[in-house]
This record gives structure tokens, sequence and C-alpha cells, in this order.
């Protein structure tokens, strides 16, 4: 029988550190770990656009490092073994990942292989991998984001891409989530307009789909062995979501049309940090499942991907949870004057959509690739491979559901 879980656990990275200048405190925070080795996870363009020698500068000179650069997005299984190599090599007492989601993710998965062997397949859910459990920590590790919106500095994933199959795959362990997550809104100045765009759309797909998952139904009696990393919201990622929720709404557009925004970059960095805690205890929902497959197959930008999902999912949930999907659309700044429920529920898609147009997002499937023939395989693929996600969609998703979900988002 299934029984709505009753337990619920909330976990976070050891430390955030948060605001101006903090990454001023790198140093520092190192040397607690006691560690005088330090290897940075970087790829190119970060390193192009001068944050990581920034950074170096800042280190005091008792501390040795090496710079690893050549991490890609979307990163392949060789992109890990190439850092891997990096870390056998160097010997590093610490991992400083700055980054997007990509260079993060690298450093939590190779963590794994440097510190307990095997390799990165080994840890990939079955049928793709062997479905190991990751069996404890690695190096401590510092996550230093330079967009707003992946969540990775505090989330226990690492995506990884199989390009031969056409898909994105997760390692997830309670094990992998960075020791800190240092959040300096002043290096995300730098990121230009639209990657500024699809993380923040991909951080409100964060806070949306966490504020509406449905809470895991277990078969058996309570077990911390058994419950799921993403277990269903609860009374503190509520808190988070909305507050991200709100936070996005008034900044996205100001960080998108004027970089230097100092006040919108602060707030859309916090977003994406609340956003990321929220979703990492949450879980995820069909427009994270959709999306995965769609990027997997079309190599488009994630948050991209996510932004034009989102409102079609929101539309086929918000029945089945009026009451919130309204509660965004008023945070969203809908006007609910003489409207009951479901009808500001539904406006909150719209919301979304009017956002995703402000800041340039394509409009639809079509524009990534996607044809109206692929759409069977598709939806196929979304229920073979993400139920992981698709369990905690407020609403059950059958492949007919998925189909007219995409339809919906040519
Ligand atoms: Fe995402």
């Amino acid at each position: 029988m299934f029984k709505a879980e009753t337990v619920w656990d909330f976990s976070t990275p050891s430390k955030i550190k948060f605001g101006e200048e903090a990454i001023l405190e790198l140093s520092e925070e190192a040397k607690m770990f006691g560690a005088s080795r330090i290897l940075f996870l970087t790829d190119e363009g970060v390193r192009k656009a001068g944050i990581v020698d920034e950074v170096v500068e800042t280190l005091d000179k008792d501390l040795e490092y090496e710079i690893y650069d050549r991490v890609e997005p979307e990163p392949s299984l060789n992109v890990f073994e190439d850092a891997l190599e990096a870390l056998r090599r160097f010997k590093p007492e610490i991992l400083v990942a700055i980054g997007g989601g990509s260079s993060i993710d690298v450093a939590k998965a190779v963590n794994v292989i440097y510190k307990h062997g095997g390799e990165v397949l080994d840890y990939i859910a079955p049928p793709t991998g062997k479905g190991k459990r990751v069996p404890g920590k690695g190096l401590p590790i510092i996550a230093v984001p330079t967009t707003s919106g992946t969540g990775s500095e505090v989330s226990p994933v690492s995506v990884v891409s199989i390009p031969d199959k056409e898909i994105k795959v997760g390692i997830s362990s309670r094990y992998m989530r960075p020791d800190i997550a240092l959040v300096d809104p002043l290096l995300t100045v730098s990121l230009p307009p639209a990657p500024t765009a699809s993380s923040g759309m991909d951080a409100l797909s964060h806070a949306i789909e966490a504020y509406t998952t449905r809470r895991y139904e277990r078969k058996a009696k309570a077990s911390a062995m058994t419950r799921p990393d993403y277990n269903g919201g609860n009374p503190i990622t509520d808190l988070y979501a909305k507050k991200a929720i709100e936070l996005i709404a008034e900044s996205l557009r100001r960080a998108y049309n004027n970089g230097e925004d100092l006040e919108a970059r602060k707030k859309m960095a916090l977003a994406s940090l609340l956003a990321g805690i929220a979703f990492t205890n949450a879980g995820l929902g069909a427009t994270h499942a959709i999306g995965m497959v769609v990027g997997g197959r079309y190599h488009s930008a994630h948050g991209v991907t996510m932004a034009i999902i989102l409102p079609a999912v929101m539309e086929f949930n918000a029945s089945s949870n009026p009451k919130r999907f309204a509660e965004i659309a008023e945070l969203m700044g809908i006007k609910t004057e003489g409207l009951d429920v479901l009808e500001v529920a539904k406006k909150s898609a719209e919301a979304v959509r009017e956002l995703s147009k402000d800041v340039n997002i394509p409009r639809g499937l079509s524009e990534l690739g996607v044809r109206e023939e692929d759409i069977p395989e598709l939806a196929e693929l979304v229920i073979e491979r993400q139920q992981r996600l698709l369990v905690g969609n407020p609403r059950r998703v059958e492949k007919k559901d998925v189909e007219e979900i995409i339809v919906n988002c040519l």
C-alpha cells in the first residue's frame, strides 16, 4: 500500500557564504579545511572573462594551486576522465569549482572517483550505468557560481551527457553536495544577457517545480536509506521557493537589460541559491523530466529548454493544486481582482510566458529543432527514463500527457 511520507529532512551545504567580495575569503576557507593545495576547476569562457585570474590573485601566497580549465558545457564522460587526470597529477587537498553548473558538476563526480575508485559509469543509474552507491565523502569542495540559475552549488547531483545515446543522466549522493557554496554576486556581473536569461529561467523552473511538487509516497515504513533525496516539499522549501519566485519576477528583466545593475544581480544570485536549496530537497517535476530528454537529444541550453516547457507543464498541473499556482501568479504580479482561484492559477503560466518573452527566450521547441514526428519517441523516453523526476509532479503523467505538453510548446 502507498502511504504519504510522514518524515522529511532538509539538507544544505555545511556553509553558505553570500555577498559582494565574499570571494576574498576563499584562502581562509580553504585553510579551515587544513588544505594548502587547491585545484580550480573551470571552463574556458569563465577563464577568458578574467574571473579565475581575479580569484587567484586574492589567494594567500602560501597556497599552491593549479587551474584546470577544460570543462565543457554539457560535459560528457571524456571531460570527466580528463579532469580526473588533473586531480591525479596535482594531488590537491581541496577542489574549488568556479563556473556555471558544468564545472561544479564535474568537480563533484571526479571527486568521487578520485577518492573511491571506479569510473563515472559505475555510479550512474541503470540501464546506462551500474547504479553503485557513492560510498562516502571525497575532498572538500568549495563551489563558486558565476551564473545565477543551476543551483549546482548546493545540489548533490552531477549531470553527465552521454552523446552516443543522446541522453543526460545524473549521479546523486548526499556525499557529493559541496561543503561550501560561496556566492559572490560580483562574479555574475560580466555574464552576457542570453545566459543571464536562460540561467534565470532555470532558477524560476526550480522554484516553481519545488513549490508544487507532490510528496513522496513510500511503500513501507519510513527509512532514511530508501527515502529519495527528492522527497517532496516541506515548510522550509516552501519558504525558499516562494521567495525565489518573487525575487526572479522583480529582478530578472533588470539583470537581463543591464548586467551592471548590481541590486538585480544580487537578487538573482540569492534567488538561484534559494531555488537550488528548495528543489534539491523537494524535488522537481515534469518540466525537468521532459526538458532533460529534449536537452539530451537536441543539445539545447538547459535553461532555455526549461523556460519553454515550464508554462505548458504549469497549465497541465494548475488544476491539481489551484491554490499554489494562484500564489505563484500573485508572486509574479498577476492582477487577481474578481477572479476565482482556478482562473488565477491558470494565469501563472501566462506570467512565465511574459517573462520569457521579455528576456528573449525562443518561443517554442521547434526553434530548438524539435519536429512533430519526433514527439512519440521523446515521450517514450521521458516515461522510460525520467520516473525519478516524474514521481514528484503534482499530477500523474502518462505518455499521452507528455505528447500533449510537447505539442503545446512546439
Ligand atoms: Fe534545472
